[in-house]
């Protein structure tokens, strides 16, 4: 029945009124923020992601106090190692940084989840997610299959220090399988694994790269993730991890990709995340900084946005903040 008889208005009259019918709402229980983990003892400020600094493994912890006080529901771990070789070798090294940073966190904050980023990029000299190949052609790329063992034996290395998610963003086929196979047999049959399934080839990374020095030395990685105009890829390859054993489903950015999002999350099922990204982030801190917008009001406007899409989780830059705000 149309106007007279609705009238839209009648339930935005007041706060109380709006906060009732209000489908989607915000919980810092459903934000994780991305820490980057070096080993240095001194804050390393990032140019481009104001408030985000590299951390020393002592600060990792306060960090983590930091979000269970705010009530955040936990932290994404990247590490920095000094020293970088073909292979990535300090990702799958005990006492490699996010080794030593995953289980100080725990001895001291046990209740703060932390999420294990699991990739080649930031341990490996030339910058890629896996292992360099020449091919016939004399064409470089990364060599799939012969990732695989590496990923897998980093996400072993990452449960036994004692990571409560190993969330692997390397987009290699067959990925989650291989790391779910080494994990049961090592004995971590309970480990969930949050897989970056829709992971486009994407510009908003940037500021990430410049933070966790983790920029390709050669070439790009569109040869292995995803091209940004497409949504059915992202479904298809979504519901193959599923098959393959992920808990979790992942979409990557955000903002510029809140349809795919929606079209993993209806036609998955499963807890979807929504990685809201480096360079997402930048660029509220860029334009709030120039005082052209609200920082406040966008970040939470934003983060809804985003969970209205069908994010059941966002990993975000401004979770302390936006936590802050929602307390
Ligand atoms: C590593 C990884 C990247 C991000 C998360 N994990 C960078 C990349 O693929 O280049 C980006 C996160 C961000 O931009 O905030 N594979």
């Amino acid at each position: 029945m149309p106007f007279p008889v609705t009238r839209m208005r009648r339930l935005r009259a007041t706060p109380a009124l709006r906060g009732l019918v209000r489908e989607t709402t915000l919980d810092a229980g459903d934000l994780l923020l991305p820490i980057f983990v070096h080993e240095h003892e001194e804050r390393l400020p990032i140019g481009a992601m104001p408030g985000v600094d590299r951390l020393s493994v002592a600060d990792a912890v306060a960090e983590a106090k930091e979000c269970e006080r705010l009530g955040v529901a936990g932290l994404v771990l990247f590490g920095i190692p000094d020293a970088k070789d073909a292979e990535g070798s300090q990702a799958w090294a005990d006492d490699g940084v996010v080794q030593r940073a995953i289980r100080a966190i725990k001895a001291e904050v046990p209740g703060v989840i932390v999420v294990a980023d699991l990739c080649l990029c930031e341990y490996t000299d030339h910058g890629h997610c896996g292992i360099l190949q020449t091919t016939a052609a004399g064409l470089t790329t990364v060599d799939n299959d012969a990732s695989l063992p590496l990923l897998a034996r980093t996400a072993v290395a990452q449960a036994r220090a004692g990571a409560d998610l190993v969330a692997p963003s390397d987009m290699m086929d067959g990925h989650v399988a291989a790391i779910r196979t080494a994990l049961d047999q090592a004995g971590f049959p309970e480990m969930p694994v949050m897989s970056y399934s829709s992971k486009f080839a994407s510009a908003f990374y940037g500021p990430f790269r410049e933070a966790a020095d983790s920029t390709p030395a050669s070439g790009d990685r569109r040869g292995y993730q995803m091209d940004p105009g497409n949504g059915d890829e992202a479904v298809r390859e979504s519901l193959i991890d599923v098959e393959e054993g992920a808990d979790i489903l992942m979409v990557k950015p955000a903002l510029p990709y809140l349809d795919v999002i929606w079209r993993v999350k209806q036609a998955s099922r499963v807890p979807v995340c929504a990685y809201n990204v480096s360079g997402e982030y930048a660029m509220v801190k860029a334009a709030a900084a120039a005082g052209f917008i609200d920082e406040r009001a966008v970040v939470l406007e934003t983060l809804t946005a985003i969970r209205r899409a069908g994010a059941d989780i966002v990993i975000t830059y401004h979770a302390k903040d936006a936590a802050s705000w929602l307390l």
